[in-house]
């Protein structure tokens, strides 16, 4: 079996955010399972010069994006056991910024086809192409136009997988033949609601549809979370499901963690404790082994939550004793509310805006409540990081944060779950949390729980397997 993942980001390369950690880590953990998954991505100006200067080009190519035949070079580099495909076209990828270019629709017309070209040049003929949200959702769309006619590829099946439904890639009708090369008698294909939605034309023509934790499959069904697309998917239903992502767990680990102050396991816990001190001085929280910390890594955008947490912090700093550290960029709205808590409360609460790797660790290690009241969540990554750090999520019953937190009521959980999206459930959720971290009890139980917890990549790779073998064999 052979899978050529396709993706618009992958770590150790570049990365924006959790679509990153995924193209970074699944494919090493299908390659443990089988022989052959190899990445292909953009060769982006902002990939770290370490990585670039460890490729090298092996061939190139020209790739036709409707009228225009525009160079690929291909730069390979094999690292964990995954080879990697860096497709290289200096006028659409050395620009700052991933995304964002007056150009997208054009620039991603262009990996689509290319990384479909790529079959033919190189000795890897994959069974099923994996493409992932819109920037590569036009494989499946050209491979059916297409590809499934040329005698080399008809055998190729795709997987298209949403990471979040709320990016589709949408551009105007004008461009269907100029720039995507597609003729107007399908134009059914890509179009929805008056423009053309390249994730919709992904939808339609992929074999396979899955997206990053089962509760989030069922949620996107409802227009409440389908950002529009609810009736196309309940379409497609039958090829559609839900495969929980995991982390990266030798990335991730405290026990070996070069950028956390003390390094501890599931078997020594007593290592949070240093970890907490560190963070608090290094802060400037005052230094207080009782006073629960809450933390919060994430980008500061309104689905993530913000708004709950705006409403309540202040009445939650005072009624309890919790210190918070917060990290992260995004809406002025939600950065500048940070902003002004931290100077209305320096002894509770500060703020870092930005993206900071090495704080994010160190936040993750001595934190003890880690809060995630998202409004919707594909999946989630940092719940689950927290939960290998020993940080005890709070989080909103939904996507992935549903499938991977249950709720302490029994004494058996690994956190607290709020239901209804209002910041009073999320309040309650808080202090319930408080409370148990004050019961030394039952907070050692939750932390142990935590720390054995698995989140690694086995159980979902297994699961692409079956699922790439139920294509496959379909032929
Ligand atoms: C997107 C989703 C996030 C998910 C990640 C990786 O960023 O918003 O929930 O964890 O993709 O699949």
């Amino acid at each position: 079996m052979k899978i050529l993942y396709a993706v618009s980001e992958a770590l150790p390369f570049i990365a924006t955010g959790g679509l990153g950690d995924v193209g970074g880590s699944l494919p090493v953990a299908l390659r443990k399972r089988m022989a052959g998954c190899r990445v292909v991505l953009p060769l982006y100006a902002g990939i770290r010069k370490e990585m670039r200067d460890k490729l090298k080009f092996t061939t190139h190519f020209n790739v036709p994006v409707s009228w225009r035949n525009q160079y690929c070079g291909v730069f390979e580099l094999s690292d964990n056991g995954v080879t990697y495909y860096l497709l290289d076209n200096q006028y659409y990828f050395q620009r700052d910024g991933l995304y964002g270019h007056y150009d997208d629709a054009e620039r991603f017309a262009f990996f689509s086809r290319a990384a479909l070209e790529l079959c033919a040049y190189t000795d890897f003929k994959p069974d099923v192409i994996h493409c992932n949200d819109w920037q590569t959702a036009l494989i499946p769309v050209y491979q059916s136009l297409i590809y499934a006619k040329k005698p080399e590829y008809s055998h190729i099946k795709t997987v298209l997988t949403i990471h979040n439904i709320q990016y589709q890639g949408i551009y105007s009708k004008a461009i269907l033949g100029d720039v995507f090369g597609i003729g107007e008698e399908y134009a059914d294909i890509l179009a929805y609601n008056g423009s053309l939605n390249l994730l919709k034309g992904g939808i339609e023509c992929a074999d396979r549809l899955t997206t990053v934790s089962p509760t989030y499959a069922g949620e996107i069904l409802d227009a409440w979370y389908s950002h529009g697309l609810d009736s196309i998917l309940n379409a497609r239903r039958f090829k559609l499901s839900g495969i929980l992502n995991g982390i990266d767990t030798v990335s991730y680990d405290p026990e070996t963690d070069k950028e956390i102050f003390v390094n501890y396991s599931a078997a020594q816990p007593e290592g949070k404790a240093p970890n907490k001190a560190a963070l608090q001085k290094r802060l400037g929280l005052p230094v207080k082994a009782d006073a629960p910390l809450i933390g919060i890594v994430s980008r500061l955008v309104q689905h993530k939550g913000f708004d709950l947490v705006k409403q309540s912090l202040e009445e939650l700093l005072l009624t309890s004793d919790a210190q918070m550290a917060v990290l992260g960029s995004g809406d002025f709205e939600y950065e500048s509310f940070f902003a002004g808590m931290a100077e209305q409360y320096p002894d509770r609460l500060k703020q870092y805006k930005g993206f900071i790797p090495e704080l994010a660790r160190k936040i993750y290690a001595g934190s003890d409540i880690f809060l995630m009241p998202s409004k919707s969540e594909p999946c989630g990554l940092s719940q689950m990081i927290a939960l290998r750090y020993g940080s005890i999520p709070v989080v909103r019953e939904t996507g992935g944060l549903k499938d991977s937190i249950t709720d302490n009521t029994d004494g058996n959980g690994n956190g607290f779950v709020f239901t209804g999206y209002s910041a009073q459930e999320m309040l309650q959720a808080l202090r319930r949390a408080l409370d148990a971290y004050h019961d030394q009890e039952t907070w050692r139980g939750l932390v142990s729980r935590a720390l054995a917890s698995d989140n690694s990549w086995s159980r979902s790779a297994a699961e692409y397997m079956r699922l790439y073998r139920e294509l496959t064999a379909q032929r």
